[in-house]
């Protein structure tokens, strides 16, 4: 399997910091957003990934992680030049991801699930991550039966559910024949959700529900949010592994430092 780290969008939300630092880069407590997300990917043995950033900043970014030896992977990059959409960031991935499955997650999500075993176990069709949150509107909303999605709707004015589509999507190689024939939505976005939709409509997405927190730091509020719990889980002493620059490009003897 390989991870797509989906970092692209300007990230108007959050300026003026986004002027003068790449999203990826802003504090959550101690350390750079970015390696929340890539944590998921390492910690599920992930070793391929690529990044998809927008054009500004990026090098600020790559200047930061590198090759990825210092994380125990190996990194790639493509670069978004536009944002239209997480479908048409996840495309620009096909040529690096080759035929195989891919983990692609949201660079502003940060999780305080573990979701490695699911994502290991994963064989095919479509796997997503929800959240039970209080204003579904403002996410990608799943209905489930049993283990399996059977709606997904793209922030619905009336949610059947309140189950967030939380940013970590686990999709089989046909994914990207699904995203070469999307068409965008009305806000002129190539949709993630019509992605994961198109596995539900077939019976072949699955879900696990997360049980701890998780927040789309997208927003100086979630950002902030993101960072109180991870300040709050330092001090009861909760343990989130979370990679840590090595000085050693050594990737068989890269260490994890607890936070
Ligand atoms: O956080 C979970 C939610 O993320 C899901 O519930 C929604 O279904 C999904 O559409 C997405 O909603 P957001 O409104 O949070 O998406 P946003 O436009 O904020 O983009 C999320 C991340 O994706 C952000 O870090 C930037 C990146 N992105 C976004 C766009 C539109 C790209 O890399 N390229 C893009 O073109």
């Amino acid at each position: 399997m390989k991870g797509v780290l989906i970092f692209g969008g300007s990230g108007t939300r959050l300026k003026p910091l986004t002027e003068i630092k790449n999203k990826s880069l802003l504090p959550v407590y101690d350390k750079p957003l970015i390696l929340y997300p890539l944590q998921v990917l390492l910690d599920a043995g992930i070793k391929e990934i690529v990044i998809i950033s927008g054009s500004e900043h990026v090098d600020q970014m790559a200047g930061f992680l590198g090759s990825g030896g210092h994380f125990g992977c190996e990194f790639s990059y493509r670069v978004q030049d536009k944002a239209g959409g997480i479908a048409q960031a996840l495309g620009l991935a096909e040529s690096f991801v080759d035929g195989d499955d891919v983990c692609a997650i949201l660079g502003d999500n940060v999780y305080f699930d573990d979701l490695s075993t699911h994502i290991r176990n994963f064989t095919e069709g479509a796997h997503l991550f929800l959240k039970e949150v209080a204003d579904p509107e403002r996410f990608g909303v799943a209905e489930m039966d049993g283990e399996k999605v059977v709606s997904v709707e793209e922030k619905p004015k009336h949610p059947k559910t309140n189950m967030a589509v939380t940013g970590c999507y686990v999709y089989d190689k046909h994914c990207f024949d699904i995203i070469r024939n999307l068409k965008p939505s009305a806000r002129g976005e190539y949709e993630i959700t019509d992605v994961s939709g198109w596995y539900v409509q077939r019976g072949l997405a699955k879900a696990t529900k997360l049980e701890r927190e998780w927040v789309d730091a997208g927003t100086f509020d979630s950002l902030f949010r993101a960072a109180d719990i991870v300040r709050k889980h330092r001090i009861e002493g909760i343990v989130k592994n979370v990679t840590e620059k090595t000085t050693q490009t050594d990737t068989k003897n890269v260490e994890k430092v607890s936070v």
